[in-house]
């Protein structure tokens, strides 16, 4: 079996995998959602003692697999530099502890491994990820042969979620939040800008977006003061149709230049049905396999990690415990 470690961000996550079954034998993830909800955002400083209280919990449920552990791996790239560094802290003391190889997994890779999870992985898949920290399209063939594609020039899709969520005051992470408030929105009401529409290039940008929301915000107040619970959920569904239709529009174009045989949704963002919905529609018209992770996988958890590192542990690509460092700016794979 093996352990593995995911504190990238903010949600604290250890899970035991069986190398040979793929079975995930034990999986727990504690978030940090309610902590940080308070300032809107991740506060690197407090996540990282956060992740300090909950690691070593999580590990104490482990204990009786300890004996059956062949690696212990851990996310050491991309992510907050405080946070990455616990785990990475915690890993290294347990390969030492127990005399175990240490594998070094790529946080963008488990986000396309998470379609793997109890699963064979199955390549070449072209991949949107999107979450907090990225957006990306990937050209996947296997664990070591991914490209980047396509990228955001600013700020990333479920970024934009948050920020416009802290605009109008309401929690973190803004995704859900403002998938919830846009169910029950007038869509049409805005007609936010979508991003990058006149460009033949295939790339993103929410920043445009993000402040085209903001001025909307600013003169409703001017108005009236205040965001009525029918305006807020009349911007979350305007917004979430423009930051939608920029990812359609790019997407169609890449479809038109030669559509792939097998497409893929991860990343927090990717729990998103609006999106998901959308995408299903432009597969389907292209005769594209769709592969989705199961929505538990979607957000960061270390059972994505564990998957990864059955294959790095299959090509014993292991890391030394003096060579092992953490890479918070690694955007590409
Ligand atoms: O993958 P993830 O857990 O962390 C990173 O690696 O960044 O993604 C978290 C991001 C947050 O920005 C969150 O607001 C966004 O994913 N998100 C969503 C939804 N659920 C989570 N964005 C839009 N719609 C959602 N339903
Ligand atoms: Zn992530």
């Amino acid at each position: 079996m093996i352990l593995a470690i995911e504190s990238s961000c903010d949600d604290s996550s250890i899970s035991i995998t069986r190398i040979d079954s793929l079975d995930l034998v034990f999986h727990k993830k504690i978030s940090q959602e309610l902590e940080h909800s308070f300032y809107g955002g991740v506060v690197p400083e407090l996540a990282a003692r956060l992740h300090i209280e909950a690691l070593p919990k999580i590990f104490e449920e482990c204990k009786d697999y300890l004996k059956d552990i062949k690696a212990v791996a851990v996310t050491n790239a991309p992510g907050l530099s405080v946070t990455l560094t616990e785990g990475v802290a915690m890993a290294k003391a347990i390969s030492i502890a127990l005399n175990l190889p240490l594998i070094a997994v790529n946080h963008l890779k488990g986000h396309i491994y998470s379609l793997f999870i109890e699963k064979e992985e199955s390549f070449p898949i072209t991949v949107l990820l999107v979450s907090g920290g990225h957006t990306q399209i990937v050209e996947a063939n296997d664990l070591n042969n991914m490209k980047t594609i396509a990228r955001t020039l600013d700020d990333s899709f479920g970024e934009s979620f948050d920020k416009v969520a802290k605009m109008m005051n309401l929690s973190y992470p803004g995704g859900p939040i403002i998938e919830e408030k846009a169910k029950k929105g007038d869509e049409n009401r805005f007609s936010f800008p979508i991003p990058l529409s006149q460009s033949s290039n295939i790339e993103f940008s929410y920043s445009g977006l993000k402040n085209a929301v903001r001025v909307e915000i600013e003169k409703i107040k001017e108005l009236r003061n205040e965001l009525s619970e029918q305006d807020i959920c009349d911007i979350a569904a305007s917004f979430q149709k423009a930051a939608t239709s920029h990812i359609l529009q790019k997407l169609k174009k890449l479809f038109k230049k030669s559509a792939p045989k097998t497409f893929a949704i991860v990343g927090g963002a990717s729990a998103n049905i609006y999106l998901r919905e959308n995408i299903e529609k432009l597969c389907e018209k292209h005769n594209t396999k769709l592969l989705l992770s199961s929505l538990k996988y979607c957000s960061d958890n270390a059972a994505m990690i564990g998957r990864v590192a059955v294959e790095q542990y299959k090509i014993k690509d292991f890391t030394k415990i003096d060579e092992l460092y953490i890479k918070t700016r690694v955007k590409e794979l």
